[in-house]
């Protein structure tokens, strides 16, 4: 697969992405090289990674406990000590062996350790692959208010090795998978059809797919640095997703909820609120919530949780002045940003949700 590349960073895939690794590695004079790794990732892909990895510079292993509740300023302090006390340097780089939460976690600290050394994103889960670890968004979460502390600062290279999903469990594949199923609803109906017809598709398939959702990604990024305008377009879904997500987070009697199947839900709700404030094709929202629930598990609200998922929303960061900022759809690839959705729609939203998962 041909690399994909922006001014300011490259993705590069497979085997071609392990020798231009190696390449920029040699290049750059590095005076150690840091993995960052979490239990699972050091399990599963750290020896393949090793195995590829060609760069006469000493090497230290870090390793992180694996899970969304780990992405806390807490685990960037032991990260940061443990650059520190491995005597990390600026000419130091750090790569980020992991899901979303090492590329996003990874990234930040090597963004603030000694005000910035390099670091490479080496995703191992389609979540990160087609979203997590391009375009340069690093940080935490605050509480289970997700991702509140961070900066955007891309690595240079991306390193995608989609060989890294056959260990992938399959929860966690259709985690990412919505991220895909979004940029089909921003930017591309085919793409979206293309993924909703699971039937068709076969692994071999999937390197394609990603490659498309990394151009779309890529894109908009590229336009949109900094998210202040196409860039919201990314949120589409997530505004009450991340909300669903915190919410479940913090609640000890909700079983876990992968990213991914938040955002699923969300884009329900969206498309929901999108057809009662934009006019979205009321036949588009019910074939978009059917080939959801086709694909997730259903997701049991009750009525005490409506109340704190919305409180949650007050944390999005694409609020201002108050004001709860949705990014909805006039049609499917044409988002719109700043939609402002009264309580008692959101509720309604839920509603016609729960119908569907019962029906
Ligand atoms: N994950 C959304 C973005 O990168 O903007």
């Amino acid at each position: 697969m041909n690399s994909i590349e922006t001014e300011t960073y490259k993705v590069h895939f497979n085997s071609k992405g392990y020798e231009e690794l190696n390449r920029y590695i040699n290049k750059h004079n590095f005076s150690k090289i840091f993995i960052l790794v979490d239990t699972n990732t050091h399990e599963h892909c750290l020896t393949a990674f090793m195995s590829q990895l060609k760069a006469n510079i000493a090497m230290e292993i870090i390793e992180i406990d694996a899970g969304e509740q780990h992405k806390t300023i807490e685990t960037c302090v032991g990260v940061w000590n443990a650059l520190s006390d491995l005597n990390a340097d600026r000419k130091s780089i750090l790569l980020n062996l992991g899901g979303g939460v090492v590329t996003d976690l990874g990234g930040f600290v090597a963004s603030t350790f000694k005000r910035g050394i390099k670091y490479i994103n080496i995703p191992t889960s389609l979540l990160a692959m087609v979203d997590a670890s391009v375009g340069g968004k690093t940080g935490v979460d605050l509480g289970t208010v997700k991702n509140q502390i961070g900066i955007i600062n891309s690595g240079d290279i991306v390193l995608i090795d989609t060989s890294f999903l056959d260990t992938l469990p399959q929860n966690q594949l259709k985690s990412g998978l919505a991220e895909m199923l979004k940029h089909g609803l921003i930017k591309d109906k085919a793409y979206f059809e293309t993924l909703t017809d699971l039937s068709k598709l076969t692994l071999n398939d999937l390197d394609d797919l990603i490659y498309e959702s990394v151009i779309i990604k890529k894109n908009i990024v590229t336009e949109d640095p900094n998210e202040l305008g196409i860039r919201k377009h990314l949120n589409f879904g997530h505004t009450l997703g991340h909300a669903i997500e915190s919410y479940f987070l913090e609640s000890e009697h909700k079983e876990e909820l992968l990213h991914g199947e938040a955002v699923a839900v969300g884009m329900v709700l969206e498309c929901y609120l999108s057809a009662e404030l934009l006019n979205f094709s009321k036949d588009d929202l019910e074939s978009i919530t059917k080939a959801i629930n086709m694909i997730y598990k259903p997701v049991i609200f009750e009525d005490k949780d409506y109340a704190p998922i919305i409180e949650f929303l007050k944390f999005d960061k694409k609020n201002e002045h108050g004001n709860i900022n949705f990014v909805l759809l006039e049609a499917i690839g044409q988002p719109k940003i700043d939609c402002l959705a009264p309580n008692e729609l959101i509720l309604e939203a839920f509603q016609f949700y729960n119908n569907s998962i019962n029906n």
